[in-house]
C-alpha cells in the first residue's frame, strides 16, 4: 500500500531545509549505488556522514517519530538515518528494487527495508518530471507531492524516478524496518487503527464497541509484532 503523510514539515521548515540544502556540496549519487543500480542512477546525493545531512536527517527523524499517521502506518522498529538527493538536468533513477538490508553509515546497525519513504522538499511546480513511479498490484502509481509531504511505499516494489527536465527535485529518503514485517498484516492494522481514530469523535472514547475494536487492534498487534 502507498500512504501519503501530509505536512511532515511545515512550509517554514521546508524553507529552512532548502536554505541549507541549496548551497550544499552535492556529490554523484552513482558512487553509493550497487553494481546493478549504478547503471540506472543519475542523481546527486549528500555525504550522509557530514553536515548538513547529519543535522537535517536528525530533524526528519524527530518529525516522523512525532507524526501519528506515520507511526500508525509504519509501526517503526528501526529507521535508517535519512539521506538527501537531488535530480536536475535530466537526472533520473531507472526501475529498481531497494536492497533488503541496509547498513547504517555509522556501522552500528542494519535495517531490513520493509518500507521506503520519500519526503518531498521541492514544490511540484519547481520542476518538470521527477515523478516517483511505483509498481503495485493495481498498476503503476505516480507520486509527486507538495514540499513537506512524504510518501510511504513497500520497499519490495519496483520503482523509478522519471527524468527531471526542468528545475531541481530535492528530497529526503530513508527506509523503515517495521515491527510488523508482513505488509498485508501491517495494512490491516493500519486500516483498523484509522477506523478507530475516525469513529472516536462521534462515539466518544468510553463507547463499549470502540473499546472492543481497540482491544482487537492491540491483540492483533501483540500477535504480529516482532520487537
Ligand atoms: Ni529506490
Amino acid at each position: 500500500m502507498l500512504i501519503a503523510i501530509p505536512a511532515v514539515l511545515t512550509k517554514d521548515e521546508v524553507a529552512q531545509f532548502r536554505a541549507r540544502l541549496d548551497g550544499a556540496d552535492w556529490q554523484d549519487g552513482a558512487a553509493t549505488a550497487g553494481a546493478v543500480a549504478r547503471r540506472q542512477k543519475r542523481n546527486l546525493q549528500l555525504d550522509d556522514r557530514a553536515e548538513p545531512a547529519l543535522s537535517l536527517g536528525a530533524l526528519v527523524l524527530a518529525k516522523v517519530q512525532a507524526h501519528p499517521l506515520f507511526i500508525s502506518a509504519a509501526l517503526p522498529r528501526k529507521i535508517f538515518p535519512p539521506k538527501f538527493n537531488r535530480y536536475e538536468g535530466g537526472g533520473t533513477y531507472g526501475a529498481h528494487v531497494d536492497s533488503a538490508l541496509m547498513r547504517a553509515p555509522s556501522g552500528d546497525f542494519t535495517v531490513r527495508s520493509d518500507l521506503s519513504a520519500t519526503l518531498f522538499l521541492s514544490e511540484p511546480e519547481e520542476y518538470d518530471g521527477g515523478e516517483l513511479e511505483i509498481e503495485g498490484a493495481f498498476g503503476v502509481q505516480r507520486v509527486k507531492l507538495p514540499a513537506g509531504d512524504m510518501v510511504l511505499y513497500p520497499s519490495s516494489s519496483l520503482h523509478r524516478v522519471t527524468p527531471v527536465t526542468r528545475g531541481a527535485r530535492i528530497a529526503s529518503f530513508f527506509w523503515i524496518e517495521s515491527l510488523v514485517a508482513d505488509e498485508g498484516a501491517r495494512t490491516l492494522l493500519f486500516d483498523l487503527d484509522q477506523a478507530v481514530q475516525g469513529l472516536t469523535p462521534a462515539v466518544g472514547v468510553e463507547d463499549a464497541d470502540l473499546l472492543k475494536l481497540t482491544h482487537v487492534y492491540h491483540n492483533l498487534l501483540r500477535r504480529w509484532a516482532r520487537t
